[in-house]
């Protein structure tokens, strides 16, 4: 087994503590593996449940294969026993009818003991892989997430680990009937050649018509299950995007378009029940046909005197026990391929190496100043043209910056370099100093937090929402970051307060609301750098004014301002023009108004994108009443 499996070593996110049991081992990350192989490690770890069970499988299904054979010892050698009385005879009768029963009793006991085993051992394996792969997927970069549907990550934990898993159920169990076929095979040869050909005379065609049904079938449930997905795309997206749905009236067309998947759902659904319907009962009935021909070929070598009784009947039972493994070796075989295919889907997540690693010898950023730099950064999305090049910027302990630029100029991306959301090209952005890739990004992120202009909440209580970053935080510390961020009036007045649960993604409240849940959330952490990218784009400009102040109160914190707004920029110390990647010009407001014509142009292209932008979202709570601001700080 290899130390370095994937997901072995994953941090616990910030002072809490792991509160479950994690995976025993993680996948071979040797990519030139087989898929089993790869997974081996997993399975392994609960090697005991797995062959044990699978050694007590065995053993009930020898015992299957005996039964017949004590019927037949009990028919030709007690019952056909013309020499002995008929007490002796019923005196013997009785041992052998213990035995059978006995056998009977200890195999249904076992396949209970072995089926619980397999199953537990499956579930196991779930779980350990659903862990494995939620903490790799924590690891992983936002570039990752970039090019990746989510839609597919959750696919992919869900409908793949299963096929994974039903294969290791169900393989062990269809191996365990090919041994009991070999065993009861052996054991008829023994006993008569010919009958025994005659007897396994129809598997060739029990095989090949369940092959036919599953090549039909099979394909028919791959397009049920896509049309089912079809179908719950457009239900998941009406309820999500019920909002525009409505306002474009278009409920409609949608029902339509959900009407014209259902029909295509059930043409393939009606389609696979024919199929089963007309192959199914000639499959079942197939068993027979050996039992006949088995009685009448048989039947024919009893009168003849070459075959007895007994062995007449344990042949009739056999044929339909050796049938077992050829009904499922399709199965067997279908299982293994969908089983390989779904793995491979899960090792490419598992082979997507993070981008953003911690080095071994990182340090703690602790007792953080504030001192920011940005030292000739070049940095570009995936390949992509740069988004930054050249771009130098030092920020003072306890300064306020502005920095202003045209949409899509990289002011989002900068904040997301800062707190190492991604690794620059060239250059270097450091801390008080330190490089922050010299850092852990635990750390790193304690010290410096950004608030987004449409911050996610999760659909849990105001209070929890608040208290993400900390959850130990008590409600004085809660109520008091709300106030920070003008958020506790509103909150107070919701009929349950701060208990209020938001509905998903926090669309119970506006757009201005949610924004200043967001900064409590930030504030409550009291990080020694903060940013707000455009983070009260959505508020009262009177009540951003008494955001920032709040926000000052603490004076040593280094804030960047990434703003449109006049009155945002307004409440920084200094403002620097972000043009081409680059700084194009730093200072006062008044002092860059007076003295570079592109800060004065780019501001008034502000002002125009923005209030697009917000007819366009159209959630905001914003006034339109502009501050009279021109001159600034
Ligand atoms: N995750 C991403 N992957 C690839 N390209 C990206 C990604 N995020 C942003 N970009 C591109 O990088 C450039 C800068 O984006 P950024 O979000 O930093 O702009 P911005 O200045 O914040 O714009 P806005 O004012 O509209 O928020 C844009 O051209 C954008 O298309
Ligand atoms: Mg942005």
């Amino acid at each position: 087994m290899t130390t370095e499996a994937i997901g072995s070593a994953v941090t616990p996110p910030m002072g809490v503590e792991r509160r479950y049991p994690p995976a025993r081992a993680g996948i071979d990350p040797d990519k030139d593996k087989g898929w089993l192989r790869r997974i081996a490690p997993v399975v392994m770890a609960h090697r005991v449940l797995f062959f044990g069970s699978m050694a007590l499988a065995l053993v009930a299904m020898l015992m299957q294969v005996a039964i017949p054979a004590v019927v037949r010892l009990t028919i030709d050698d007690v019952l056909a026993d013309g020499s002995a009385t008929a007490e002796a005879t019923a005196d013997r009768l009785w041992v052998y009818v213990l035995v059978v029963l006995g056998l009977g009793v200890a195999r249904g006991l076992l396949t209970v003991t072995y089926r619980y085993g397999l199953y537990r051992t499956a579930f196991e394996i779930d779980t350990d892989l659903r862990t494995l792969l939620y903490e790799h997927l924590t690891t992983l970069s936002f570039s990752f997430y970039d090019k990746t549907h989510s839609g597919q990550v959750i696919s992919r934990a869900n409908s793949d680990i299963r096929s994974v898993q039903m294969f290791l159920t169900f393989a062990p169990l269809i191996s365990m009937t090919g041994v009991m076929f070999v065993v009861a095979l052996a054991y008829m040869l023994s006993i008569h050649v010919l009958l025994t050909v005659v007897a396994v005379l129809p598997l060739p065609g029990v095989y090949l018509l369940g092959k036919r049904l599953r090549d039909q079938v099979f394909p028919l449930s791959w397009i049920v299950q896509s049309r089912v997905a079809d179908v719950s795309t457009i239900v998941d997206e009406n309820i999500n995007g019920v909002r525009v749905v409505r306002s474009f009236a278009a409920e409609r067309s949608q029902i339509n378009e959900l009407a014209k998947a259902a029909t295509r759902l059930r043409w393939a659904g009606v389609r696979t029940v024919d199929a089963r319907a007309r192959h199914n009962p000639v499959i079942e009935n197939l068993p027979r046909i050996g039992t006949l021909l088995v009685l009448v070929y048989g039947g024919w070598l009893v009168i003849q005197g070459d075959v007895s009784e007994g062995t007449l009947f344990a042949f009739t039972a056999y044929v339909t026990m050796l049938q077992a493994p050829f009904r499922t070796l399709g199965l067997f075989l279908m299982l293994g391929q969908r089983a390989r295919a779904s793995a491979d889907r899960i090792y490419e997540i598992f082979d997507e190496q993070p981008q953003v690693v911690d080095r071994p010898d990182a340090g703690e950023l602790v007792d953080v100043a504030g001192l920011v730099e940005f030292d000739d950064v070049r940095f570009g999305y995936d390949a992509g043209p740069p988004v930054l090049d050249g771009f130098s910027l030092r920020i003072e302990p306890g300064e306020t910056v502005a920095i202003v630029g045209r949409t899509g100029s990289g002011k989002s991306t900068i904040a997301r370099l800062l707190a190492r959301f991604y690794d620059v090209d060239g250059g270097a952005i450091r801390i008080d100093g330190h490089d922050v890739r010299d850092v852990t990004q635990l750390s790193l992120r304690a010290a410096v937090s950004t608030v987004a202009d449409d911050p996610f909440l999760f659909s849990v209580s105001l209070a929890d929402n608040i208290a993400y970053g900390d959850p130990t935080a008590d409600r004085v510390a809660i109520e008091s970051a709300a106030a920070t961020a003008q958020a506790h009036a509103f909150i107070s007045a919701l009929p349950a307060g701060y208990d209020e649960v938001v509905g998903e993604r926090g669309y119970t409240l506006s757009g201005g609301q949610r924004q200043r849940v967001a900064i409590a959330r930030t504030a409550l952490l009291d990080p020694p750098v903060m940013v707000l990218d455009d983070a009260t784009s959505a508020v009262d400009v009177s009540v951003e004014q008494r955001i920032l102040d709040a926000l000052r109160r603490r004076d040593d914190r280094t804030t960047i301002l990434i703003a449109h707004r006049l009155s945002t920029i307004a409440a920084a110390d200094r403002v620097v023009l972000l043009e081409h990647g680059r700084v194009r010009a730093s200072g006062r407001h008044s002092e860059l108004m007076a003295t570079e014509p592109a800060y004065a142009e780019v501001l008034a292209h502000l002002e125009e994108d923005f209030e697009a932008e917000l007819a366009a979202r159209g959630d905001g709570e914003r006034s339109t009443i502009q501050l009279p601001i021109g001159d600034g700080p």
